[in-house]
């Protein structure tokens, strides 16, 4: 399920909701529009993701990210999920080219789960 976030006509946001597990669903990407970051609106789309999930009726809703997303493990820790695995070296594994994030490598990656 694909769901965007709008001012007035205007797309600023979007996640995509993975429904495909029976007990839990996973946001696989979520993404704010440069200049409208900081203003609320990726909480406003993982509160929605979470009443989506809730509606459903299922019982956890899972999100993952980089090691070196500290912006996002922050936001998504003070939303309510917490960290249930670190997958190591999963980047380096999965990519062919290194991948840079606020001047540090992506090397694992960290799954967060939200019991509802
Ligand atoms: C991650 C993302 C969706 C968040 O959306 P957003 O609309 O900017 O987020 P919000 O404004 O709702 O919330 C940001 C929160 O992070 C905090 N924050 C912002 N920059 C921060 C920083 N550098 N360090 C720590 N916290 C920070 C804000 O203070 C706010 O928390 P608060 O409400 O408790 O004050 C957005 O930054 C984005 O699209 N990033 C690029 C794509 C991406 O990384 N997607 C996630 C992949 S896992």
């Amino acid at each position: 399920m694909i769901f965007g976030g709008f001012i007035e006509d205007e797309l600023v946001g979007c996640y995509i909701l993975d429904t495909n597990n029976q007990g839990s669903a996973e946001i696989k990407n979520i993404a704010v529009e440069a200049k409208h970051q900081n203003q609320g609106i990726g909480k406003s789309l993982l509160t929605h993701a979470i009443q989506t999930t809730k509606s459903l009726y299922k019982q956890q809703l899972i999100i993952a990210t980089a090691d070196t997303s500290t912006m996002q493990l922050g936001l998504y820790q003070k939303t309510g999920f917490k960290i249930i695995e670190v997958q190591k070296d999963y980047f380096p594994k999965h990519y062919k080219n290194p991948i840079f994030e606020n001047g540090m490598q992506c090397v694992d990656r960290i799954v967060l789960r939200m019991e509802l």
